[in-house]
C-alpha cells in the first residue's frame, strides 16, 4: 500500500488489534469503514485484505476527507457522506452486498484538539461542533433559536445532565444580551449554574452539556440508528457488523439493535396467535461484546470508556425493521 503520510502522524486506533479479527473473515471481500477519522482502522483493514479485497470508507468530516487523500491504494475509496446514507451512497456506484461493516462512532481527537472545531471547552473557539461543517447549524446558531425546553432536554437527555433546566434558562436569559459565541461563552456560563464533581475534581462542570449540545447538532443517536438498520441490509449472509461506542447512551442502542436481531421473536407481542414456524427469524446471530485490555487502556486512554459489539448476518431475507 502507497502512504503519503508518515505513520508516527497517525493515532492509535481504538481495539486495533480485535477489529481486523472480528471483521474479516474474506481477505477477498468487500468491506465498509463508516467512520474513516484518520483512517486508523482503515489502514488496518486493508494491511488484512488480499489484491482483490476491497474497502469503501465514509466519513461526514471535510478534513476527514482530505487526509484520506494520503491513501493511495487503488483497492481503497472514500465517500464524503454520513453513515446513515450509505446504501444509498453504494447503490449509487452499483456495489452489491458486502462482506462486513465497522463503525467506530464519536469524534475523532483531531476534531476535539482543534479550537477552530468548536467541540471542546478546553480550548477557546467558534462554539460550531459540526463534524460536517460545510453545512448545517452551528452550536452556537442553534443555541440562538432553539426554544428554552427544547435546549432542556436535550441536555437532560443526551447529557444526563441533572441542572439542564437551569442551563438552558440561563441560556435563554443570556442571549437576550449577547450571543454565545465561542466555547468559552458556553463554558463559563455553564461553570456558574453546575458545581465542580465533588469525586471527580478534574472534571469540567460543562463536559455534559458539551457532549449533549454536539450529539444533538450532529443527530449523533438518530444517525446510529438509520445506519445500524441500513448496514443489515448491506450486509452478504455471514457477513459482520462491528460498533464500537464510546458512551452507554450509544452502547445502549446498539446493544438493543443486536437483542432484537438474534431474538426477533422476543420482541413482539406475545399475545399475538403465532405458531412456532409463525415467529420472525434471527436476522443477525452470535452477537458478542469485547472490551479493551487493560494493557490497551494504558497505553490509549481514548480506548477506556471504548465497548465493540458484533453480530454476524444470517441467511433470513431483510426485513425493514423498526
Ligand atoms: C472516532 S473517529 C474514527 C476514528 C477512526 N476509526 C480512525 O482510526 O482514525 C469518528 C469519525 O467518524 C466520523 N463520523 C461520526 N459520525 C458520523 C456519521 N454519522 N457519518 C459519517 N461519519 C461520521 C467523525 O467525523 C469522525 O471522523
Amino acid at each position: 500500500m502507497q502512504e503519503t503520510q508518515p505513520s508516527s502522524l497517525l493515532h492509535i486506533p481504538v481495539l486495533y488489534k480485535e477489529v481486523p479479527e472480528v471483521l474479516i473473515h474474506n481477505s477477498d471481500g468487500v468491506y465498509v469503514d463508516g467512520t474513516f477519522g484518520r483512517g486508523g482502522h482503515s489502514r488496518i483493514i486493508l494491511s488484512k485484505l488480499s489484491n482483490q479485497g476491497r474497502l469503501i470508507a465514509f466519513d461526514r468530516d471535510p478534513e476527514a476527507i482530505a487526509s484520506a487523500k494520503n491513501i493511495l491504494d487503488p483497492r481503497f475509496s472514500i465517500i464524503h457522506a454520513p453513515f446513515a446514507e450509505m446504501k444509498n451512497e453504494l447503490d449509487l456506484r452499483s456495489e452489491g452486498l458486502v462482506d462486513g461493516i465497522f463503525l467506530d462512532i464519536g469524534i475523532s481527537s483531531p476534531q476535539i484538539d482543534d479550537p477552530q472545531r468548536g467541540f471542546s471547552f478546553r480550548f477557546n473557539g467558534p462554539l460550531d461542533m459540526r463534524m460536517d461543517n460545510s453545512c448545517g447549524l452551528t452550536a452556537s446558531q442553534w443555541l440562538e433559536t432553539a426554544e428554552e425546553q427544547e435546549i432542556a432536554k436535550v441536555i437532560k437527555e443526551y447529557g444526563e445532565e441533572k441542572f439542564a433546566s437551569k442551563i438552558a434558562r440561563t441560556i435563554v436569559q443570556y442571549r437576550e444580551k449577547a450571543k454565545l459565541e465561542t466555547t468559552e461563552d458556553l463554558a463559563n456560563l455553564v461553570a456558574t449554574i453546575v458545581p465542580r464533581n465533588r469525586k471527580d475534581q478534574g472534571q469540567h462542570p460543562a463536559t455534559r452539556t458539551f457532549q449533549a449540545i454536539r450529539i444533538a447538532i450532529n443527530d449523533e443517536l438518530g444517525q446510529l440508528k438509520r445506519a445500524l438498520n441500513v448496514a443489515g441490509s448491506m450486509l452478504k449472509p455471514g457477513g459482520i457488523l462491528a460498533v464500537i461506542s464510546f458512551h452507554s447512551l450509544e452502547d445502549r442502542i446498539v446493544k438493543r439493535f443486536f437483542d432484537s436481531m438474534v431474538n426477533p421473536a422476543r420482541h413482539i407481542d406475545p399475545r399475538l396467535p403465532l405458531l412456532p414456524d409463525q415467529l420472525p427469524k434471527a436476522l443477525f446471530e452470535r452477537s458478542s461484546r469485547i472490551l479493551p485490555s487493560e494493557e490497551e487502556k494504558d497505553v490509549n486512554p481514548r480506548a477506556r470508556s471504548s465497548v465493540m459489539r458484533f453480530a454476524r448476518r444470517t441467511s433470513e431475507p431483510w426485513r425493514e425493521t423498526k
